[in-house]
């Protein structure tokens, strides 16, 4: 499996650029839209799916994307349990669902809100509930010393501070998160804030959440978990849990939250017709500005938020969303409507850049297991951290990357990354808490836990990685 494929094409795109694109799409477009469709037929076999995920050739079967519910936190029961879903057309497969639903209900409230959730574990084996990318105390962090028995509870309590973004809510036992999460536990957290509320974002129906991910089928059309050292990689992608989807879209603009909720794979997003997607935030909210671009890159818990124009576009244009690395579709989009709609925000947000670490502290990446030469252990702690203290940590690979290094606690800030590829990208912008290390690269990040003291987890989120050992924690004290 070769995911490393380094995004060679990126290209930052100016203002100018964008309007000459975005009509010049307008040409390749029609040859998207002559592309043959069939709509949705009943009960299609594995065959079929195989089919559908090809790129060109040939007749595809597409599905309308699913939507999960969107559901309060306030009051919350997740129950962990098997369930079936239907992944597109009368498949049914097998999976490990929150509340029924693969993925799991869209979790939305508002920065002040009380978080008050009780976890269920239906589960054959432990689990425990993480929030990636809320900061919360360590009682309610989710981490693997907290894991529950199946047929226990574990009730989470905590006020929510911090800006608004999307979050990703997965499990985070011991040895198991791959596995949970490839079996369809996951789900995404949103939050909104004032200053996000006041820039009027497309939102409703023009606000779509999508949750990327691979999935292997066995014969029966189960999900079925082979994980190797390398990590898990599926033989076909599922957007919000939809085999080879679908969405209609107006004349309008549109604002994507896309969380990758992949086990293993890295997905280098592009519309087919090349043209730009307006960057406007990423894992921790809000850009300090808005950037076109017509790639992006999205490791294993990283988080885009995009706006999409479709305005000007003629009826019945498809473009679809890909993956550049590995060529998939992942998403069509048809464009329909009576009358153009929305505008097109600049979007700007205040971030204070962290600056004068007082330590460095370095952790190498080692093989495909290890920190700094060790393997998680759940009651060792490897070094601690004073509340409130600026530090620059590095993060480096001895190779087996990719390692898409996550922090529990704080949000970062990416400075610097030399070796490979060498730049840091737009996407890694702003506020952070997972980033990528490709082979031979070091990255710098400036952090600050100022919440919370407590023990909380740096790892590796390719997740067969963390499962292996690549995890450490840490003390805030
Ligand atoms: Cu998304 Cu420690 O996890
Ligand atoms: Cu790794």
């Amino acid at each position: 499996m070769n995911t490393h494929s380094s995004p060679n094409k990126i290209h930052v795109m100016k203002r100018r650029d964008f309007v000459s694109l975005a009509s010049a799409a307008m040409g390749t477009s029609m040859l998207w839209s002559c592309k043959k469709n069939i709509i949705e037929t009943e009960g299609a076999s594995h065959l079929d799916m195989m089919t559908a995920r090809g790129g060109g050739g040939g007749a595809v079967i597409r599905y309308p994307l699913k939507f999960p519910t969107v559901v309060s936190p306030s009051g919350l029961t997740l129950d962990s349990k098997l369930a079936t879903s239907d992944l597109g057309g009368g498949l049914i497969s097998n999976v490990w669902a929150y509340n029924g639903q693969f993925p799991g209900p869209t979790i939305k409230a508002n920065r002040g809100d009380q978080v008050s959730i009780q976890l269920q574990n239906h589960l054959p084996e432990q689990t425990i509930t993480h929030w990636h990318g809320m900061i919360v105390n360590h009682d309610n962090d989710g981490q693997p010393m907290h894991a529950i028995a199946p047929g226990a509870v574990f009730n989470y309590n905590y006020i929510i501070n911090q800006r608004a973004a999307l979050n990703f809510y997965h499990p985070h036992p011991h040895m198991l998160t791959g596995k949970q999460v490839y079996l369809g536990q996951a789900g995404a957290f949103i939050i909104n804030d004032s200053e996000e509320a006041a820039l009027n974002l497309p939102s409703g129906s023009y606000e779509i959440p999508l949750v990327l991910r691979d999935a292997t089928l066995d014969k029966n059309n189960n999900l079925s978990y082979k994980p190797a050292s390398g990590g898990m990689f599926g033989k076909i992608p599922l957007i919000n849990g939809t085999r080879s989807p679908f969405l209609n879209v107006e004349r309008a603009v549109y604002r994507f939250r896309i969380l990758n909720g992949s086990n293993s794979r890295i997905f280098g997003l592009a519309l087919s017709n090349n043209a730009a997607m307006r960057l406007i935030g990423n894992d921790g909210g809000l850009l300090a500005a808005s950037v076109d671009l017509n790639r992006i890159e999205m490791s294993n818990g990283e988080r885009t938020d995009v706006l999409i124009d479709f305005r000007f576009y003629p009826n019945n244009t498809i473009i679809i969303l890909k993956d550049l690395r590995s060529g998939w579709d992942l998403l069509e989009l048809r464009i329909n409507s009576a009358s153009v709609s929305g505008t097109l925000p600049v979007t700007s947000s205040s971030i204070t850049a962290l600056t004068n670490p007082v330590t460095t502290r370095t952790f190498s990446f080692d093989a495909m297991s290890k920190i700094n030469g060790l393997e998680y252990e759940m009651d060792r702690i490897d070094w601690t951290v004073p509340l409130g203290q600026t530090e620059k940590w590095i993060f480096k690979t001895n190779g087996n990357a990719p390692h898409p290094v996550h922090v529990h606690g704080a949000s970062f800030q990416v400075i610097s990354r030399t070796g490979g590829r060498n730049q840091l990208f737009p996407w890694e912008a702003g506020w952070k808490d997972t980033v990528l290390l490709e082979d031979g690269e070091t990255v710098e990040v400036l952090i600050r836990f100022e919440n919370y003291r407590g023990v909380y987890l740096l790892h590796c989120h390719k997740l067969e990685h963390e499962d292996m050992g690549m995890m450490a924690n840490f003390e805030v004290v």
